[in-house]
């Protein structure tokens, strides 16, 4: 690799920093965590990226989600219980009607720094440094929270690392044991549509468990039936903590990002000349790229040619991102350029941040045009002949009104009820089941044209 080292990036161009007044204790922040123990380990990131080259290879579907921005606030061991039920239903589901591995990949345990469109904000004659997000500043709309404070990024790594711990534990320690597929409801989305049709399939599936039990098949002597392999990822865009947290794996010799299994760059900070794809070029994590309507054909494979030179299958996960409308004619073009290439990739679907509107002075996504999205996403991958790989999403296991429609179908006038996030609006727990099912219907319908293609020797 040519001159690349975890610092490399300081001497490029780069948008989306923070104006930190005090950069001496910025540094000495930055230099203490440096020493702090890593997040998670290199065999852990190796692991991840096979599971993804197989779904490269057109096997297996990725499941990327949680919040658009994780904060301090919203800490509490119930609120990570309850995304990790949704996203276990979501997996099983997805699983079940797909018949193929689900890779889950939850944006967690370190989803803390956003983009933001505008370096300001304003609130009648007031004008503020935006917000962006709990590792660097404040929410609140007063002068003191929207200065940047380093001290935040180290509340940011503990933070993590406790969810992480909690999600580890959940995980490996019996939770989501198969055998607990009925357990994993949530009071709200059992007296609804969704509730009824998990249920079913929840009944489907302990039988079957049943079955392989009387044939000597059981969670104790099995324990892929009772153990599940979960990945954090997040947005790597804050690349002083990133740095802060590179480290060597002894047993490879490579440098590895220990702040989560994979991370991605945003749409807003991919210019190949510039810092966060020279960080993420030297890492050996698997990369997420967010393409956009503003992606070229061209200036795509100049990235992957950057970001995955010896194209290697897992390393790089392409996530599409642009808009209901815009999907049919943009997506194409891409995967043409990339199957003319060869270049081996995972085509993932992220149907939420094309289809921000706003809605009774909220920033709201209605869900049939999530859907749509979706949707479309997997009819251009059947009309080009390429696997639809995942779906990257922004969805909590709360109850919350920030998304419109759904099968309960709300309304621009209750967004006010329960709008919680710190960024983005979410799909509600039930909104989550309900797009699961209906990826499962759309694998399904995939898995089906694959055989029937297999079968007649095409
Ligand atoms: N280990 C398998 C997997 O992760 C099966 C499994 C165990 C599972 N618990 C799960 C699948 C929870 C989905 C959800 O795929
Ligand atoms: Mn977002």
């Amino acid at each position: 690799m040519t001159n690349w080292s975890p610092n490399s990036w300081r001497s490029k161009p780069i948008s989306q920093v923070p104006a930190y007044p005090d950069q001496a204790a910025l540094a000495e922040v930055e230099a203490r965590m440096a020493t702090y123990p890593p997040l998670v380990f290199a065999g852990e990131a190796r692991k991840l990226k096979k599971q993804l080259a197989a779904v490269a290879d057109g096997d297996g579907f990725l499941m990327q989600g949680g919040d658009c921005a994780e904060s301090f606030a919203e800490h509490g061991a119930d609120n990570i219980r309850d995304f990790f039920r949704v996203f276990l239903q979501m997996a099983v589901v997805l699983t079940f009607a797909g018949s193929q591995p689900v890779v889950k990949v939850g944006r967690i345990a370190g989803q803390f720094a956003k983009p933001r469109s505008s370096d300001v904000e304003k609130k009648g004659d007031v004008v503020l440094p935006s917000y962006r997000g709990d590792i660097i500043n404040g929410i609140e709309f007063d002068e003191a929270s929207r200065i940047p404070d380093p001290a935040r990024q180290e509340m940011a790594y503990r933070q993590s690392a406790a969810t992480l711990n909690l999600l580890r534990a959940f995980a490996q320690g019996g939770f989501a044991n198969l055998e607990n597929v009925h357990k994993w409801m949530l009071g709200f989305i059992s007296d609804s549509p969704q509730g009824e049709r998990y249920q079913a399939l929840a009944d489907r599936i302990s039988e079957t468990m049943d079955f392989m039990r009387a044939v000597g098949i059981n969670a104790e002597s099995h324990p892929s039936l009772r153990e599940t392999d979960f990945y954090t990822s997040h947005e790597a865009l804050l690349l002083g903590y990133e740095e802060a947290l590179t480290r060597i794996d002894s047993t490879s010799g490579d440098w590895y990002s220990t702040s989560g299994h994979m991370i991605w760059i945003g749409d807003r900070t991919r210019q190949p000349d510039h810092a966060h794809v020279e960080y993420c070029r030297g890492i050996k994590n698997p990369l997420g790229l967010k393409c956009g309507p503003s992606m070229t054909p061209d200036g795509l494979i100049e990235l992957i040619d950057l970001l995955n030179p010896q194209n290697e299958a897992g390393r790089l996960t392409l996530i599409a991102r642009f808009g209901a409308d815009k999907v049919g004619e943009h997506l194409p073009k891409l995967i043409r350029a990339v199957e003319k290439e060869g270049r081996k990739v995972v085509w993932s679907c992220d149907p939420m941040h094309g289809n921000t509107i706003t809605a009774a002075g909220y920033k709201t996504r209605p869900f049939d045009r999530i859907l749509k999205e979706v949707q479309t996403f997997f009819d251009v991958h059947r009309a080009e002949g390429t696997h639809p790989g995942g779906m990257h999403i922004e969805m909590t296991g709360k109850n919350v009104t920030e998304c419109t429609g759904g099968a309960r179908a709300i309304r621009d006038e209750e967004l006010q009820d329960r709008y919680h996030t710190h960024c983005d609006p979410r799909l509600n727990a039930d909104q989550s089941l309900e797009l699961a099912f209906l990826v499962a219907e759309l694998l399904k319908k995939d898995r089906a044209a694959h055989t029937m293609k297999e079968a007649v020797g095409a």
